[in-house]
């Protein structure tokens, strides 16, 4: 009896085996799963020279805005440099209108005439991204309040 149910016991056991063995499992990037990856397609950022374009509605109460113009020739921030800055802690560029940083952005050092940009707020790109056309990889079901600011 008890040899008997050995014997089925591992029979079940192959099959359960055999089955999950030809289950195939899809994986996200249409690849099989064991596939090397294949190095991301590379896209333009979306837009032209700042000036030229909308800005980027904003989804949620606080969010970081995104960048509506291409960063190309000033996204390399470092120590003594930060091109963003040229242009951001005006109001306006060679007659061009800019979107100043305000308050939140700048602090106002002791016995200094005017406040002076924050330095937690230094790498402007941990928080502002520019955009691209990239297709959402699961569907997002987000629904924004674009009435937020
Ligand atoms: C040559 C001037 C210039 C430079 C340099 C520049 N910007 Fe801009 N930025 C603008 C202008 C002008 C706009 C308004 C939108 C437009 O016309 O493109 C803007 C828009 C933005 C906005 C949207 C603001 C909002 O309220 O929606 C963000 C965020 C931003 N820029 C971040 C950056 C960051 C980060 C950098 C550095 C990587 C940068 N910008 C460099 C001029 C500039
Ligand atoms: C820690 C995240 C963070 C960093 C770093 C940061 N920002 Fe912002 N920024 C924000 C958020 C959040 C807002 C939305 C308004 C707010 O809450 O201050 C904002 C707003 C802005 C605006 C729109 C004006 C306004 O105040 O509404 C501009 C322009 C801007 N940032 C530019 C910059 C630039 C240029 C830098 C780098 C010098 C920078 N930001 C660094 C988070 C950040």
């Amino acid at each position: 009896m008890k040899t008997t149910l050995k014997i089925s016991l591992a029979a079940l056991l192959s099959v359960a085996a055999c089955w999950s063995a030809a289950q195939t499992v899809s994986a996200m990037r249409s690849t099989e799963v064991s596939a090397v990856d294949k190095a991301p397609e590379i896209q333009n950022y979306q837009g032209s020279r700042p000036g030229s374009q909308a800005l980027i509605q904003r989804t949620f109460k606080e969010q970081p805005p995104l960048i509506p113009h291409r960063v190309e020739g000033f996204d390399d921030i470092n120590n003594e440099d930060n091109a963003c800055l040229d242009c951001h802690i005006h109001k306006e560029v060679r007659g061009q209108k800019v979107p100043q940083l305000k308050e939140s952005h700048l602090v106002k050092p002791v016995n200094a005439d005017a406040p002076v940009l924050d330095k937690s707020r230094w790498q402007c790109n941990s928080c502002h991204v520019p955009q691209i056309d990239a297709k959402p990889l699961v569907e997002n079901v987000f629904k924004g309040n674009a009435a937020a600011k």
